[in-house]
């Protein structure tokens, strides 16, 4: 029965593997324009490859041969973009010489990232002495091309580029809600890093009532008014829950319908993540434009699963989708909640690792009681009971997904602590 529902699967060919690692946050680059003035074929499509990465979604990329002489040839009469890459395939003075030349067409503020052949300092000093943005050393993989654009614009003087986690359930239901609001209040309370929770089940999300706010804006002021929407109108619309926990809520009511195009929420989470380091996104259990472009943007994603079929099912067709839509970053995590209801049959974890091809970073057992408590009583499990060791789990959930897993250089790998925490075998 398990294999037949996964057979329903419609992306099922293999997913090449996965080059950046879990603690690498590359952050994405603005709408930009850049050219790529290439000699070899492979630089070309390694560059291709970066530019169909999610980060650089934004940016408009324009590839060519032809290497620094058709840079020059291509500027003389028309203006540079954003950002040049070239790359030359010669000794180091004829990259000079080839750059001193494009100078004189370059305008102010288009940065420059030269891929060349030789690891020569003498050159590098030569090359950042012209105002060269950025060096690399061919061959170059699609991660090194998205890191060294996508660099170019969160330099340690930039603004905080704030990362954004969106959890969402494989079914109604399975607690999705409940679990980004506790790992955000985690992030918060235990990591001091401020979070804001972004409550995007505009009909009937209930952030509002698990952090007990009722707030009179929230993120419905932004999405229909696109034309407000920047820094400030943001940050007025966030309604604050603890010393480093905000809220852009949810109006939860329904006298107007939730319609909306694919790009309607990036406006405000880019501004979101321009002044949060994070961003927690509850996203409602759907398929559309809109839900399946937050996702596939996300930082990092988790996704909720109750050890059932239907869940089993779901929960492998969206890794499956996410993974081919995010080839140059690592997969979404998951984990398993509800689990132990009484005499309900249920699928076993081991089972749900078989389909996925990877381990839940958490199991949470199904406990009616503190959680009936916290959602009625507008708590999080922390407040219902400190030493709860699902408290503990929501607390290595926030480290993990914010990068901050100290857990992870403990042998046994990633989810060794975890799994003993939860008293199971990794
Ligand atoms: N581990 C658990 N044990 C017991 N109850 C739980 C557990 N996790 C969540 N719940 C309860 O399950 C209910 C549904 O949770 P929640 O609203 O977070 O789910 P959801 O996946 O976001 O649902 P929706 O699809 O409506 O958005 C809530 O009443 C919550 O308190
Ligand atoms: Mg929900």
């Amino acid at each position: 029965m398990i294999r037949q529902a996964l057979q329903t699967s419609e992306t099922d060919e293999a997913v090449p593997a996965e080059p950046s690692n879990r603690d690498e946050h590359i952050a994405p680059a603005p709408r930009v324009s850049i050219q790529a003035f290439c000699e070899a074929v492979e630089t070309a499509a390694a560059i291709q490859a970066g530019g169909e990465d999610r980060r650089l979604g934004k940016a408009h990329l324009k590839i060519q041969m032809g290497g620094v002489a058709a840079a020059i040839e291509a500027y003389r009469s028309s203006p540079t973009p954003n950002v040049i890459v070239l790359e030359s395939e010669g000794r180091g003075d004829s990259i000079l010489t080839g750059l001193d030349a494009l100078a004189e067409f370059c305008d102010a503020g288009t940065r420059v990232i030269v891929i060349g052949r030789t690891n020569d300092v003498v050159l590098y000093r030569e090359l950042v002495r012209r105002g060269v943005s950025d060096y690399m050393i061919s061959p170059v993989g699609t991660i090194d091309v998205v890191r060294s654009i996508c660099g170019l614009f969160s330099s340690p003087d930039a603004k905080p580029v704030g990362r954004v986690i969106a959890v969402v359930g494989a079914k109604g239901g399975v607690g999705a809600s409940t679990i980004a609001h506790n790992i955000a209040w985690a992030t918060a309370r235990d990591l001091s890093l401020d979070s804001v929770v972004t409550d995007l089940d505009l009909a009937f999300g209930t952030a509002g009532l698990d952090y007990n706010q009722d707030p009179p804006q929230g993120i419905a002021d932004a999405v229909f008014s696109p034309d407000r929407v920047d820094t400030a109108f943001v940050d007025r619309l966030l309604s604050k829950c603890t010393d480093h926990l905000s809220l852009l809520a949810a109006p939860a009511t329904l006298d107007r319908v939730y319609d909306f195009g694919a790009e309607a929420f990036d406006a405000i989470f880019d501004s979101l993540r321009s002044t949060m380091p994070c961003v927690i996104l509850d996203v409602p259990h759907a398929w559309n434009g809109w839900t399946q472009r937050t996702l596939v943007s996300a930082d990092e994603i988790v996704i909720v699963a109750a050890p059932d079929l239907a869940n089993l099912r779901n929960a492998k067709n969206l890794f499956d989708f996410l993974r081919a839509a995010r080839v140059n970053d690592h997969r979404p995590y998951y984990l398993l909640n509800q689990v132990g209801v009484p005499k309900r049959p249920e699928i076993k974890p081991g089972d749900f690792a078989k389909a996925l091809e990877d381990d839940p970073v958490a199991i949470i057992p199904f406990e009616p009681q503190i959680f009936g408590a916290a959602a009625n009583n507008g708590q999080m499990i922390a407040e219902v009971s400190k030493n709860h060791r699902t408290a503990e789990t929501f607390r290595q959930l926030a480290q993990l997904v914010t990068g901050r897993a100290e857990t992870k250089k403990v042998k046994g790998g990633l989810f060794a602590p975890l799994g003993k925490l939860l008293g199971r075998k990794s």
